[in-house]
């Protein structure tokens, strides 16, 4: 049985404001991608996942769509989105799109529409609340802080936002929110995009009731009553259908949640074809026993029709490098990270400049952010009588601009970014692409080559697992298609060790990574440096 393209394909996040300027206004566009999928070509991956470049007043980075059938003017018009899906086909790269469909910008006309009167038909597209004795009708707070409810004078409601006061959630029970945003995803599909990555997509439902919510010892509140709503799958089932009435679309989700339990249950059978794993995806601290306890877990609780992703690094948190490296085995870390998640049983996403080391970003000065997640937590770290220090600090700890700086691509002034100063300022621009590609031992080429071993060997890219182990800090695992049987062992130590392979090796074994392909005798024992991977055909 053939395999569905996107089980066998390695995907590229592209941040659009931040990989490649084509119009030198600082800022990236549709034709900077085109101009750089070459170089995506030579990276080896097979589908981008394209941020959002719908029209938007860019609150949320474009997540706060206001024309959903536009190409936002910063990053170009249709006809050039129309070319990168062309130019990206005939390089055999698919593209995915980030489709935003819990809530649109308040200046989209529909929520102007909306909000002119509570009688106005499309009043139902939102959620509205009447207060409660002066104050918003429940304790729901947003994720980007404050409450989730916003006062509208004209009309005496609050509506419901649960992220930014400039994001307003849609009522996805009415049923012409749905048929509107059907009309968007047939839009997109015919335009020729090959899937989606929906954003938030277990918070399209609300319960119609509105009961507060509950905090944890930590006084954190715990979201039980504003996401993974009774109905959801439903809806998600219905959405997924739409999409399927073409070929093939990959749908994969952003569930926001960290419980198993809760993202399995949006994948399979009718359902999206894959959700990412938070647990993986945002892990702080660097832990061989976390690490691998995720990835025996997809393998345990996930039904055939559900696919692991492997992702460690996105726009949303911090670059995997800079939370987990630490001088002097950064790259290392890096590599064994790219190593982990190009071998192991799920879906790839690497996102843009993890595959050069890139490092997050620190800002100095609250005015050089961006993020509407880190402004806010500054303005709420000032508020509760931090000084501006402090403020910075938490800031840029909860900001997201730090994983967004631009990709850079050489070691010119702006990095061969753009010619013009960038949006957000350029991250430590010792680490580009140039440098990279003439050295073979570079991350770039690690990347690289692990692509193309992935593609080369089916047990890769369609493998089951024969063996899945963690032992003194090294996880290691066979995966096995038809007669080919691989095995991986990565080292999370920072010392070498040596692996008794013997159980596993025999007469034919191949050492295949990294280094030159060779022959390897079945006594031979495994020799690992300090955060090394290594992959052979046994
Ligand atoms: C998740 C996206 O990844 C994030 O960047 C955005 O701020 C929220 N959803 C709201 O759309």
């Amino acid at each position: 049985m053939s395999l569905p393209w996107w089980k066998k394909a390695v995907f590229y996040e592209i941040y659009v404001p931040s990989f490649c300027d084509g119009n030198n206004d600082g800022i990236g566009d549709i034709q900077g991608i085109i101009s750089k999928l070459d170089y995506l070509r030579e990276l080896g991956i097979d589908g981008i996942w394209l941020t959002p470049f719908y029209r938007s007043p860019k609150v949320d980075n474009g997540y706060d769509i206001s024309d959903y059938f536009a190409v936002d003017r910063d990053y170009g018009t249709m006809a050039d989105f129309e070319r990168l899906i062309a130019e990206a086909h005939r390089r055999g790269i698919r593209v995915i799109a980030d489709l935003v469909l819990n809530h649109t910008s308040t200046s989209h006309p529909w929520f102007q529409e909306a909000r002119s009167a509570k009688d106005h038909p499309k009043r139902d597209w939102y959620i509205w609340k009447d207060p409660a004795g002066g104050a918003p009708p429940n304790n729901w707070e947003s994720f980007f802080g404050g409450s989730a409810w916003e006062y509208d004078e004209k009309t005496g409601q609050y509506y419901y936002h649960a992220f930014s006061k400039n994001q307003a959630d849609l009522n996805w029970t009415n049923p012409e929110v749905k048929k509107a945003m059907f009309a968007v995803i047939d839009f997109w599909q015919a335009k020729g995009v090959d899937g989606f990555r929906f954003d938030v997509i277990n918070f399209l439902k609300t319960s119609g009731k509105f009961p507060d919510n509950p905090y944890d010892e930590k006084g954190e509140q715990i979201h039980r009553f504003d996401k993974d709503q009774e109905g959801i799958l439903e809806t998600v089932r219905e959405i997924c259908a739409e999409c399927r009435r073409r070929p093939e679309p990959f749908l994969v989700g952003e569930v926001g949640s960290e419980d198993l339990q809760i993202l399995k249950r949006y994948s399979g059978k009718g359902l999206l074809d894959a959700v990412f794993n938070f647990n993986l995806g945002s892990m702080e601290k660097f832990s061989v026993k976390r690490i691998f306890a995720e990835l025996k877990r997809m393998e345990e609780e996930y039904t055939d029709e559900q696919t692991p992703t492997l992702f460690f690094s996105s726009h949303d948190m911090s670059r995997h490098i800079s939370r987990f490296g630490r001088p002097p085995h950064e790259v290392e870390t890096a590599k064994l990270i790219a190593t982990l998640m190009l071998t192991a049983r799920g879906i790839p996403f690497i996102y843009y400049g993890d595959e050069i080391g890139m490092r997050d970003l620190y800002l100095d000065d609250v005015k050089k952010m961006k993020d509407v997640q880190g402004i806010a937590a500054y303005e709420m770290a000032i508020a509760s009588g931090k000084t501006e220090g402090e403020a910075l600090k938490i800031a840029n700890e909860r900001g997201r601009d730090k994983s967004r700086s631009p990709m850079q691509w050489d070691g010119s002034e702006f990095a061969g970014f753009s010619d013009a100063s960038p949006w957000l300022p350029l991250s430590d621009q010792s680490v580009h692409v140039e440098g990279q590609r003439k050295d073979p031992d570079s991350l770039f080429n690690h990347y690289r080559r692990l692509i193309r071993l992935r593609k080369a060997f089916p047990a890769l890219h369609a493998g089951r697992y024969r063996v899945l182990r963690e032992r003194d800090g090294v996880i290691f695992y066979i995966r096995s298609h038809q007669e080919e049987k691989i095995l991986v062992v990565l080292n999370f130590n920072g010392r070498s060790v040596s692996f008794p392979a013997g159980d596993f090796l025999s007469e034919g074994s191949e050492w295949l990574f990294p280094g030159e392909r060779r022959r390897i005798r079945p006594d031979e024992p495994l020799k690992l440096a300090p955060f090394e991977g290594v992959i052979v055909k046994i």
